[in-house]
């Protein structure tokens, strides 16, 4: 069966690319799957990928443990919007940033104004299966990550909800969600 033109990634990449002038930074809770589905949609779109969390580690010189540890969150929010900052620069790349980035006031404002920012959303049960696959997210070590996710997606989500664009990750492979972005980016268009 011929596939329907409008869900065929490559067009839909094609079309997109006709007119994406700016970076996409996929925003959301921990374990949602940014990193990964970023990756996959840099590849279709022909693009970058800048994974903000492994920037500020290299920057740094340590994980984000050590830095939450030896500095506190401030720090590492300040570095994590500096780096941003670096990233949004008019050149169309994929970036994915840390679930907290986009509750800095100043980050967030840089990637509304400079950025297409798509906000990754799952079910709670869903994060907190895949949160569970690495131990090495601060702000998970202690307590439960289901209560902490819970309490983070009450406070988050109304303000993740300022991106432009909103895409649920589906539970299947991650090409789905990636098919839903560029549907969504190619409907935000118009
Ligand atoms: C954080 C999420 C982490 C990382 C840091 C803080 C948060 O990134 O930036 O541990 O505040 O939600 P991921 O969302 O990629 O796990």
């Amino acid at each position: 069966m011929l596939q329907n033109r409008k869900s065929d990634p490559a067009k839909l990449a094609g079309a997109i690319m006709q007119w994406l002038d700016r970076p996409l930074v996929l925003v959301g809770l921990m374990g949602v799957g940014k990193s990964t589905v970023g990756k996959r949609l840099a590849t279709d779109l022909g693009i970058d990928f800048v994974d903000a969390d492994e920037e500020i580690e290299t920057a740094a010189q340590m994980t984000i443990s050590e830095i939450f540890e030896r500095f506190g969150e401030p720090y590492f929010r300040d570095g994590e919007r500096r780096v941003i900052s670096r990233l949004i620069d008019g050149v169309p790349r994929v970036i994915a940033t840390g679930g907290g980035a986009f509750m800095n006031d100043q980050t967030r404002a840089l990637i509304l104004q400079g950025a297409i920012a798509i906000w990754l959303d799952a079910d709670l049960a869903t994060l907190v299966e895949r949160v569970s696959r690495r131990n090495t997210r601060p702000l998970l070590k202690n307590g439960n990550p289901g209560e902490v996710l819970a309490k983070l997606a009450e406070v988050r989500n109304p303000v993740y909800a300022q991106a432009q664009i909103h895409v649920r990750s589906k539970d299947g492979p991650h090409h789905r969600t990636v098919l839903t972005i560029l549907e969504a980016l190619a409907r935000w268009h118009g």
